[in-house]
Formats: structure tokens, sequence, C-alpha cells
């Protein structure tokens, strides 16, 4: 009976306790797990939004690039991280759907991960080294197929975004590629720059701005609207590639049984950065999309992270993708 008051009275506090701290939150900084090199896509969405949350949350988003495969360490690290909120994870397609088709997370990505907010989607773009004899998607399709040994295609590691854009691409022209997997898609573009990979498909806020320099060519983009800050580069409907569109979204989640308050608190101050003119012009020259007002509550994020995992892992489940 004594054991039973006892333990009442343990749950009281500890749940009262844990109410405080999610009224007081956030009381200290919070880290944001980029899975990802620095500098990438991934990477620059997280800063330009941490920049802005950091002020309507009035404590600092520390960034933490946690890379490796395909950036499901990083995942991980927040799945084991405490669920108050302090510990958030930034992702997308590949780290949060793609991800667990292929490898043995030791984590479930819809159960271990509550969904926070949707973020700008990137559509992406086929990119190759200035070397490569092709003025068009047509001429760069009919290059891969001629040669003798499949060209070398960078990518952020088995499952990342633009090796998933690979297999799709691959199932969409019948050519084989050769994957050259880094630990994100800046270090890839470093080397596509440099002439030591062949092509890239690539998010379009990545490889923009080397476009833009003429240090890479461009091809298309995987939508069937061009992007406005980047309208001179037709889309694949109109490059000869009709239907092959991908778009990757990205998202923000926390820990599973994180305070629904406290992932109100994150959510609303991401919702803010997104509405904010500054904010959403960055996000706009880099070509992303952002997402619609009535697709930010946390449920909308948890929607369509299982509606992906559906029409996704079917296709790479049967790409029988080899990790080591
Ligand atoms: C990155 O930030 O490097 C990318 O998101 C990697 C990818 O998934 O292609």
């Amino acid at each position: 009976m004594r054991k039973t008051i006892l333990a009442v009275m343990f749950a009281v506090l500890a749940s009262g306790a844990s109410a405080a701290a999610a009224d007081m939150f956030p009381s200290h900084p919070i880290t944001l797990v980029v899975p990802f090199a620095a500098g990438g896509p991934t990477d620059a969405m997280a800063r330009i939004l941490a920049d802005h949350m950091r002020t309507s949350l009035g404590q600092s988003i520390l960034i933490e690039n946690v890379t490796g495969a395909a950036g499901s360490l990083g995942v991980g690290r927040v799945v084991r991280a405490a669920p108050d909120g302090y510990t958030v994870s930034i992702g997308h397609l590949g780290t949060h759907v793609a991800n667990g088709a292929i490898y043995k997370l030791g984590y479930d990505l819809v159960t271990d991960l509550e969904p926070v907010v949707l973020l700008p989607s990137n559509p992406m773009i086929i990119v190759s080294t200035n070397a490569v004899p092709a003025r068009s998607l047509k001429e760069l399709i009919a290059w891969l197929k001629a040669k003798p040994a499949p060209a070398t295609a960078g990518t952020a590691g088995a499952g990342s975004g633009s090796h998933i854009a690979g297999l799709y691409f691959e199932n969409a022209t019948g050519i084989k590629l050769q994957y050259v997997p880094y630990r994100g898609t800046a270090p890839a573009l470093t080397d596509l720059v440099a002439g030591q990979i062949d092509i890239i498909i690539d998010q379009t806020s990545n490889s923009i701005a080397q476009v833009r320099a003429g240090t890479i060519r461009a091809y298309a983009v995987t939508d069937d609207k061009r992007v406005a800050s980047a309208s001179d580069i037709p889309t694949t409907d109109e490059a000869g590639l009709s239907g092959f569109h991908m778009t990757l979204w990205s998202g923000l989640w926390v820990p599973k049984a994180t305070p629904k308050d406290v992932i109100a608190k994150l959510n609303a101050a991401a919702v803010a950065a997104m509405n904010d003119p500054a904010v959403r012009k960055k996000f706009e020259d880099l070509g992303l999309q952002m997402p619609a007002a009535d697709n930010l509550a946390p449920a909308a994020l948890g929607d369509l992270q299982k509606a992906e995992i559906a029409k996704w892992w079917p296709m790479i489940k049967a790409a029988n993708v080899k990790v080591e």
C-alpha cells in the first residue's frame, strides 16, 4: 500500500515536472542534427531556418553535422536523445523514408520519432561535369547509353535523395549508373566541378549556384514546372523525359514521447520562419518550394511520410541496394 502511494506521488511529481519543463521550453540551447556534410542542401536549409527560429524561441540553435550511412547515423542520434525537444532531426525523403527500405536501422522511422513540421521541398536537377559531350537531356541520355562502362553518379550514400533519384532515373531510362557515395552532396558537387565524377541528380538548391557560375551543366529539373529562380532550365517533360518527376521534401522530427506542447512550440517557430519574407526569399532563390499553408501541422508531415513509404519502398526494395 505504502509503495503504491509513493509510486503515485512520484508519477504525479514527474508529470508535474515535465509539464513545468514543457512550459519553460526552451530554457537552454537546442541542437539541430544535420545528417549530412556542412555546406550541402540540408545543411543550408537548417542554417537558414535556425537563424530565424532562434529569435522566436529565444534560445540559440546549435547545428551538429552527424554524417554517414546516407544520414541514418544522424537520425539515430536523435532517436536516442531525451524526448524533451532539445534535440531535433532535420531530414527528408531519403533519411526518413528510403533508409528504412535499405538499412537495418535499429529504430523505426515512424514510431520512434514524432513529426514536427514539413519544410520546403526541392525539385531535383540533372547536372553533369562540363567535360560531358552533351548539350541537352536527350544527348546526355544517348551519351550515357553509348558509354561502354557505366557513368559515375555522385550521391550522399545509398538511400540518400541523390541516390533514390539515381535509382528512379535508371528505372525510367534503362541506363545503369556507377554510384560514388559521399557524406553529402556538397563534397560530391566539389568533385563534379573538378570533373572527378560524371553526373549528379542533385537537389536544385545545392547545384544552382554552380550552374549559374557555368562550372557544371544542367539538363533539366525533375518537375512539371520550371524553377522560378532558374527559369532557363527546362523541365524533364520539356527535355524529353516525360513524367520523370521527383521533389525532395524535408521536415523536422523529435524523439517519440516529446510533449505535444513542446512540439507545438517548435512547429510554431518553424512556421514563423517560413512565413518571414526574408527567409522565404532565401529559400526561393535556392529554387526551393514552400509547403502549402494548410500542410504545416505536425500530422501533415506524419501522413506524408507514411504515404511516401508506401510509394517508394517497393521501387527501392526491387533495386536490391547493397550496403556495406
Ligand atoms: C545533403 O544535404 O547532402 C543531401 O540532402 C544529401 C542527399 O540526400 O542527396
